[in-house]
């Protein structure tokens, strides 16, 4: 779609490529970087548009665009450069616009990290979004948010509360240290980052997708931002899971039937590959497939044509297919139950994705942006105690994703205090926290490690001691930990190295 110059603001834009400058100077549209602070803004003095023209064309220079925000978090300025990034016109529409519809609801919505840490009069560097806006984008760029302090005398527009820096985040390849929104995924890990990179280079790309992974780890969020990514991202994004609906069913939910098909069947069905012609079709636990409609799905992917149920008539659809699999594809095919032509179909691009364990340094922006999430939708706000994130960090999470965001919503309908602590978490995930993992270090402030934080005298105790310890507490190991000055976690740690759990 072409985000050309159709809707500037009437009598703002001029024919020839001009903007009229506040009434005086006239300004080139694209060339100039001040250009993007020019606009008539009536309550604008001229000395403050100077300012702002001036900073604009300073930062231009250095590649960055930045945007200004007033307290309700709603576009002020936004510079040129920002029209480099999202086509032009762009620079003008957001004027007044909420940052959330530039930037995304899980950064700035109510509950946002970026939005509460400049309510908190704090700035963020280095972290990176997926950018859009009406159509345009998405494009991921590295931003740093800062709250605007104002010393007197106040030289630029007194209104702004708030400044956003962002720069195409591949001229930042090594990332600023903060975590990736990548259109809903979220990672900091070098692996996930490289997977987002690759959906980036595919963004014109039409080929079929297939993803591995363990249950949990975030297949479909993937293949939603593939979807989001990609030339179709307009249409519908319509997943299938292959694995829920016994062979029959599956038959005529993906390719319809017609009425009289069979019993029950008392009108004609669109099925999914006809819904999503235009756009993406998501067929989860594709190795569940039934063997006479892995053939129906290589004929659609190899000719794009399938009849419903019930019909000979031919049909075409021209839906992009990402399929994904928690199962080992080879091994089903070694075992005859699947099919060798329909694996190598599916995966012309094959996207592994790594169980959590093996890239634990997502486990802390994930489980900040799942809190975010999950206390947002219950009109609350909690935070994680650095002992709770501690826990996180030293489960095993064989239910990987999945099993982290179960616990936090978990931990947020249980705990009673804005702080989540350890003994709001599912018994499992506490339990877990004593498999040892490698563990990433904590950003600062957050998730101190509480092993370490345990006295030493605690540390060193010997099996007697702990024993009559839980002995005098009747093993009720809250009550000893209490006692003991240490964790429940530390304590169960203590109780496994002594074989006294
Ligand atoms: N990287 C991620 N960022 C944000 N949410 C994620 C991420 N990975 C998984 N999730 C969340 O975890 C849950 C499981 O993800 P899903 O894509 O359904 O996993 P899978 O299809 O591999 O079983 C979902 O609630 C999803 O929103
Ligand atoms: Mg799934």
């Amino acid at each position: 779609m072409s985000q050309s110059e159709k809707s500037h603001p009437a009598g703002n834009v001029i024919g020839d490529g001009q903007v009229e400058n506040g009434g005086s100077a006239r300004v080139p549209l694209l060339d100039d970087a001040a250009a993007g602070l020019y606009e008539a803004d009536a309550s604008l003095d001229p000395l403050s548009r100077a300012a702002l023209i001036g900073v604009s064309r300073a930062l231009a220079s250095v590649g960055r665009a930045f945007v200004c925000l007033d307290p309700h978090f709603r576009v002020l300025h936004a510079s040129i450069m920002l029209e480099k990034l999202l086509g032009p016109g762009t620079a003008l529409r957001v004027r007044g616009r909420p940052v959330e519809e530039l930037l995304g609801e899980d950064l700035f919505g109510r509950n946002g990290p970026l939005r509460r840490a400049l309510q908190a009069g704090d700035r963020r560097e280095g972290w990176r979004a997926t950018l859009q806006f009406e159509g345009a984008g998405p494009r991921l760029v590295s931003i740093t948010v800062a709250p605007l302090k104002h010393g007197p005398p106040d030289i630029c527009d007194p209104r702004i509360a708030h400044l956003i820096m962002m720069r195409p985040a591949e001229e930042e390849p090594s990332g600023g240290g903060g975590p990736t929104f990548f259109s809903g995924v979220v990672a900091s890990s070098p692996a996930v980052l490289q997977i987002f990179r690759l959906i980036e280079n595919l963004e014109q790309s039409e080929a079929t997708i297939l993803i591995t992974g363990e249950t949990g780890t975030g297949k479909e969020v993937i293949a939603r931002a593939i979807h989001e990514h990609s030339p179709r991202r307009h249409a519908a994004f319509v997943a299938v899971n292959c694995g829920a609906l016994p062979a029959e069913l599956l038959d005529s939910e993906l390719f319809g039937h017609v009425r009289g098909a069979f019993t029950g069947a008392v009108r004609d069905r669109l099925g999914r590959f006809e819904v999503a012609s235009d756009g993406t079709l998501f067929l989860d636990e594709i190795a569940d497939i039934a063997p006479h409609l892995q053939v129906k799905l290589l004929r659609v992917l190899q000719e794009h044509t399938f009849a419903r149920v019930g019909e000979n008539q031919s049909r075409t659809t021209n839906a992009r297919i990402i399929a994904a699999t928690n199962q080992d594809l080879r091994q089903a095919m070694t075992e005859g139950r699947f099919r060798e032509d329909l694996y190598y179909r599916l995966r012309v691009v094959p996207l592994k994705i790594p169980p959590l364990r093996s890239r634990p340094e997502d486990i802390q922006p994930l489980a900040n942006h799942l809190l975010a999430r999950f206390s947002q939708q219950h009109g609350l706000f909690k935070r994680l105690s650095p002992q709770a994130m501690r826990v996180f960090l030293d489960h095993s999470w064989p239910g990987n994703v999945r099993e982290l965001a179960n616990a936090i919503e978990y931990a947020v309908a249980v705990s009673k205090s804005e702080t989540i602590l350890p003994e709001d978490l599912p018994a499992g995930i506490l339990e877990g926290a004593m498999v040892h993992l490698p563990s990433p270090k904590p950003a600062p402030g957050i998730g101190e490690p509480v092993a370490n934080a345990a006295p030493p005298a605690a540390r060193n105790l010997d099996a007697a001691h702990l024993r009559a310890e839980l002995d005098t507490h009747h093993w009720r190991r809250d009550a000893t930990a209490h006692a003991l000055g240490i964790s429940r976690t530390t304590l169960w740690r203590l109780m496994r190295e002594h074989k006294l759990a």
